[in-house]
């Protein structure tokens, strides 16, 4: 995998700088000291690590919000775009795009956070920590983590992390719970066959009865049938006999309801001969007379009655001519009074000397006239009253006399009374002659009634015939002794049934313990090849517990890649001085009692003699480290760029004709190549050189 392109935002000096690498392209950084060569570097470790000089904030150009880093790598046609940015709130985002879309869009990678992220480089696309690849592909110009100043222990993984080894120890610890379990697993197959095989130990015993149960079960069911059919036919004798039984009673019934209908007929022929008897003792004859002789009074009494009645009519005729009895005034005073006042006025009416003329004769003249005429009418009225009076006195004598009725009425009561009494006879006489026809409709009944009767008789008889033979056929058989008898067979058959359901479940757990024979059989075969692979699993999984212990691969790695690192670093020291390293992976303790494990790193000077790395000179050891880092970097061969940042500043001449020497071989073995020198000898390898300087503050490439 190479580098593609490197994109950098207002990341420390940096306001906006874009580097396009191509492949096999080897490029020199060159600038004055401070114009922003490191940042570069720098700026690619912390995209890909997240990891600067300082804390990330820091990182952000002066007077800016965010800084940002955005690097592409290709890896034949594949790419991947990683860009980090830190915001100055702290806020820091990592996004990872490969073109894998299918028309080569760029997709994010899929993790949950920045810290799946961030292990998404380190293990699956760079494959290597930050302390590796800062001691190996990028040597930045200061190193914290120095492989020679390290740890031996440490040293030892970060060889181990460059075959991928680092995990051993996690793996081992893996492999060992996996054993553990894979132990539990076989002594619990184990125990499950030991139990399954009791288990068909136990059902064999069950099995062997099987046919023994299947024939019990047989003969109990034949007795059952055999029984059924007893308990058949005593039920049907049971049935047969109810039946009489109950036919006897119906006929009993039946002989009681024509006992009670001939009783009926009799009661009723004993009252109509009564009702004749009674009809018979009537005395038709007097009542006969005593009905005439009321016919007689009653002509008498009519007549009493038209007497009485003729006798009122009279005295109301009489009562009516006495009201219209005429009145008689008598006149004679009054007409004498008015004569007596005619006198004076006769006197006057003649003494006017005028005679007729004479005015006040005429008044006296009229009244004269008026009085006579007065004296006239009273006189006449007189006279036609009297007459009257005369006209109704013949008339009233011509009127009947009336008698006197008292008698009549006396006569009349009695003779009433008589009749009512004599009348009573008139109802015996109708009823009797009424009762003529019931007389013919009881003669006609009796007829009806003594057929019936006979008949019914004869019926009694017949039905009575049938009740004994009836009786005479159920006293035949017993009916307790058949009940008991049922009892019996019942009783026996609910035994039997018992026993068949006791042979049937006895005959269900045979049939049950052949299966379970065959399941658990089935299941000890299956259980005993898991038991097999359970074994060989355990087999290979000690050996890989084997492997992966401390004594195992790792030891056999280190064993080969040790000799191999310390051939490769001391060819390429070898280039440049006269020293020679020498590794161990074990060393002895200060009181030389046990041994550490490690990786440990001897210098061997010109004269063979052994020294401390602490005590050599600067330049000696930047040359060890060169040498160190080379030889790592050779070994990462998943990475295809090399990045080394003035790290032969404080070489001397010689040994920077040795260092260029290095560099030519490098040059060769890694596609990519970038150097931050401004040294003449190294500068003059390099064709494409890219030169850095800051203006006002802000670095950039000219
Ligand atoms: N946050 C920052 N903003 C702007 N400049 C910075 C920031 N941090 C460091 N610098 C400056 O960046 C410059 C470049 O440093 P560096 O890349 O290490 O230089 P060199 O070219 O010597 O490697 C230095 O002068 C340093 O002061
Ligand atoms: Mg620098």
């Amino acid at each position: 995998m190479i580098l593609k392109t490197l994109t950098i935002k207002d990341f420390l000096s940096h306001e906006n700088t874009t580097i396009s690498f191509k492949e096999n392209e080897k490029i020199l950084l060159d600038g004055k000291s401070g114009s922003g060569k490191s940042s570069i570097t720098e700026a690619i470790l912390w995209g890909l690590f997240g990891k600067g000089r300082t804390e990330n904030r820091s990182l952000i150009r002066r007077g800016e919000k965010s800084a940002a880093v955005s690097i592409k790598f290709a890896d034949g046609h594949a790419e991947t775009l990683i860009t980090r940015t830190v915001s100055d709130t702290g806020k820091n985002v990592l996004s990872i795009t490969q073109n894998t879309g299918s028309k080569g869009q760029f997709i994010a990678i899929q993790r949950t956070g920045l810290k799946d992220l961030q292990e998404w480089i380190e293990q699956v696309f760079l494959r290597a920590s930050y302390e590796l690849f800062t001691n190996s592909v990028a040597y930045p110009q200061e190193n914290e983590n120095s492989f020679v100043k390290t740890t031996a222990s440490r040293r030892k993984d970060l060889l181990l992390e460059i075959v991928g080894a680092e995990n051993f120890d996690k793996l081992y610890d893996q492999t060992r719970n996996i054993l553990n379990t894979n132990k539990l697993e076989s002594s619990n197959a184990v125990t499950k066959i030991e139990v399954l095989e009791t288990i068909i130990k136990d059902a064999k015993g069950i099995e062997k009865e099987h046919d023994i149960y299947k024939k019990q079960n047989e003969t109990i069911s034949v007795e059952i049938e055999k029984q059924k059919l007893k308990e058949k036919d005593l039920d049907k004798q049971v049935n047969n006999i109810s039946n009489l039984l109950g036919q006897i009673s119906d006929k009993k019934s039946l002989k009681i309801a024509k006992v009670l209908s001939a009783e009926e007929i009799n009661n009723q022929l004993k009252t109509d001969q009564e009702t004749v008897k009674n009809h018979e003792s009537i005395d038709i004859k007097t009542a006969t007379t005593n009905v005439e002789e009321a016919t007689n009074l009653q002509g008498k009494t009519t007549k009493i009655e038209k007497e009485i009645r003729e006798n009122a009519i009279a005295q109301e005729k009489i009562n009516a001519h006495l009201a219209n009895k005429p009145a008689v005034n008598d006149y004679t005073e009054e007409i004498v009074s008015t004569k007596k006042r005619l006198v004076p006025l006769v006197k006057d009416s003649g003494s006017c000397p005028a005679g007729d003329d004479c005015p006040f004769v005429a008044p006296i003249k009229g009244q004269i006239e008026f009085l006579k005429d007065q004296i006239a009418q009273k006189t006449e009225r007189m006279k036609s009253e009297k007459i009257a009076l005369e006209l109704w006195e013949q008339d009233y004598v011509l009127l009947v006399p009336v008698k006197d009725t008292k008698d009549l009425y006396t006569q009349l009561e009695g003779l009433k009374d008589k009749i009512i009494v004599l009348l009573e006879s008139e109802k015996i006489v109708t009823a009797y002659n009424l009762f003529e026809e019931t007389l013919i409709e009881i003669k006609k009944r009796e007829l009806e009634l003594d057929l019936k009767k006979k008949r019914l008789m004869a019926e009694i008889v017949l039905v009575e015939n049938q009740i004994q033979k009836l009786e005479k056929e159920s006293v035949k058989s017993d009916i307790n002794q058949i009940n008991i008898d049922l009892a019996k067979i019942r009783l026996s058959l609910h035994d039997l049934q018992d026993q068949k359901d006791k042979a049937i479940s006895d005959l269900a757990l045979a049939v049950q313990a052949k299966e379970t024979i065959l399941k658990s059989t089935a299941e000890i075969k299956d259980l005993r090849k898991i038991k097999l692979k359970l074994k060989t699993d355990g087999e290979s999984l000690e050996l890989l517990k084997e492997a992966l212990s401390p004594r195992g691969v790792k030891a056999v790695i280190v064993d080969y890649l040790v000799p191999q690192l310390e051939e490769r670093i001391n060819d390429i020291l070898g280039q440049m001085s006269d020293f020679r390293i020498r590794l161990d992976t074990q060393k002895a303790t200060v009181d030389e009692e046990s041994l550490k494990e490690g990786l440990f790193i001897t210098v061997i000077n010109d004269r063979k003699e052994e020294l401390p790395f602490a005590s050599y000179s600067g330049g000696e050891k930047v040359k060890i480290t060169i040498a160190i880092s080379e030889a790592l970097a050779s070994l990462m061969n998943q990475i295809g760029f090399r990045l080394m940042d003035e790290n032969i500043v404080s070489l001397d001449s010689e040994s920077t004709e040795g260092f260029v020497t290095v560099l030519t071989a490098l040059q060769e073995k890694f596609p990519q190549l970038i150097v931050v020198s401004h040294l003449q000898e190294v500068k003059d390898m390099f064709e494409k050189q890219i030169m850095i300087s800051k203006v006002n503050g802000v670095s950039k490439i000219i």
